[in-house]
């Protein structure tokens, strides 16, 4: 396809990439992680002096944050890891027992996939795929036939990472608690944009991330554990406590976490929720929906494209999925990037089974993925640079 390079404008590198990582950040975020290195040395947790104890306040603020932003009682509750999939592992690992049988959408993040498949492949759990529809809902009545007696978990992708279509979460909990089964909820794509209320909704493990939209940076993320369940612990070793035995603690939230935790990184990430906070988590909701909706409804007016996923910007978080007719993904997200300055992702998403649903399996789609501080201005230029690609693709 040829392209004009004249049309470059490499300085404004649109960015709508937010579903893999938010940016820009709050300027409070940045600020937080390099205050934290700068002042804040102490090990949290451990050594006793007033740095460490600066550092452990600061810890415990991002996890009351955190508990209060998911309407959870108990911040002990909340563990810290490395990211959505380090606590997808986490849970997985430290639930299932042999001879488990587990429940997963195909909407599921390979972050899901990979661990079970592996478990799966070892002979240890048994699995079902629970299919959706071509809009990305899960179907309710293959989940009320595909429990088993050995079915200890279900695990939902609340929001699909490829077009954005969010979970009935409420209805599938309520069906696999009646069987007595337990929900682990992917709230990698929600957990700040989307109000989660845990107790209400009787959640039993949720994992998140911390560098999509609660807008901290890299190396973030956590999971919930409900009170009764007890997780066998993926790693042990140090965590300032009960040193004297040479067993990992019992208690939470250091049961779950060993090791030094990322201090620079959560005293971002409180900032990132400070920032939600006060901004409102329904005014993010109403402009990144108003987004959303403007591009889906501009992109379907060129009859060469097909758009995934809901019609109702309302049902979705995050991501929206589309192809060009004739055309390769990677290649127009190349021309995005070198001919326009718009940054995307293509391809698969880490969601093959996704793709495979909606019929764009093996080649994937182009994924746009405004956030917060996208502005109406930058969906205007980057349609226009999409109607400009399409007529390329015309003349061939
Ligand atoms: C639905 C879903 N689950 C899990 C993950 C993994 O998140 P992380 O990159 O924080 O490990 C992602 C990341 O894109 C995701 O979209």
């Amino acid at each position: 396809m040829n392209c004009n390079k004249d049309s470059v404008n490499h300085e404004l590198n649109l960015y709508f990439d937010n579903s893999a990582t938010s940016w820009p950040k709050p300027e409070a975020v940045y600020r937080a992680a390099e205050l934290q290195m700068r002042q804040m040395c102490g090990n949290p947790g451990r050594s006793g002096h007033t740095r460490m104890l600066e550092a452990d306040r600061l810890i415990y603020r991002t996890r009351e944050a955190l508990a209060a932003l998911f309407k959870v009682d108990d911040p002990s509750r909340i563990i810290f890891a490395l990211n959505a999939t380090d606590a997808l592992n986490i849970a997985l690992k430290g639930f299932l027992k042999t001879g488990d049988h587990v429940i997963f959408t195909a909407l599921e993040h390979n972050s899901v996939l990979r661990p079970l498949g592996t478990m799966r492949r070892n002979g240890l759990i048994t699995t079902t795929m629970l299919p959706c529809s071509l809009e990305g809902y899960p179907d309710l009545e293959f989940l009320e036939n595909a429990y088993q007696p050995q079915t200890s978990l279900l695990v939902i992708n609340h929001a699909s990472n490829v077009i954005g279509t969010v979970a009935p979460l409420r209805k599938m909990i309520e069906s696999a608690h009646k069987k007595g089964v337990k929900v682990l909820v992917d709230a990698a794509q929600t957990a700040g944009t989307i109000d989660i209320d845990i107790a209400d909704l009787d959640i039993d493990l949720l994992a998140f991330t911390g560098h999509k939209s609660l807008l901290g940076p890299t190396g973030t993320g956590g999971l919930y554990v409900k009170v009764g369940i007890d997780l066998k612990p993926l790693r042990e070793g140090g965590t300032g406590s009960h040193s004297e035995i040479d067993l990992h603690p019992e208690s939470m939230p250091e049961r779950l976490e060993a090791g030094t935790l990322n201090s620079a990184g959560l005293a971002g990430l409180l900032e990132g929720i400070n920032f939600i906070r006060e901004t409102g988590l329904d005014q993010i909701r109403e402009h990144e929906t108003a987004l959303r909706r403007s591009l889906r409804e501009q992109l379907m007016e060129m009859r060469q494209i097909t758009v995934y996923g809901p019609e109702e910007a309302a049902e979705c978080a995050g991501s929206l999925s589309f192809t060009i007719r004739d055309t390769d993904c990677g290649e127009i997200g190349y021309i995005l990037e070198n001919n326009f300055g718009i940054l995307c992702r293509t391809g698969l998403h880490c969601a093959p089974l996704a793709h495979q649903a909606f019929g764009t399996f093996p080649g994937g789609t182009i994924r746009l993925s405004p956030g917060f501080f996208t502005k109406a201005g930058d969906i205007q230029f980057l349609i226009n640079a999409i109607r400009e690609i399409v007529a390329l693709t015309e003349k061939g």
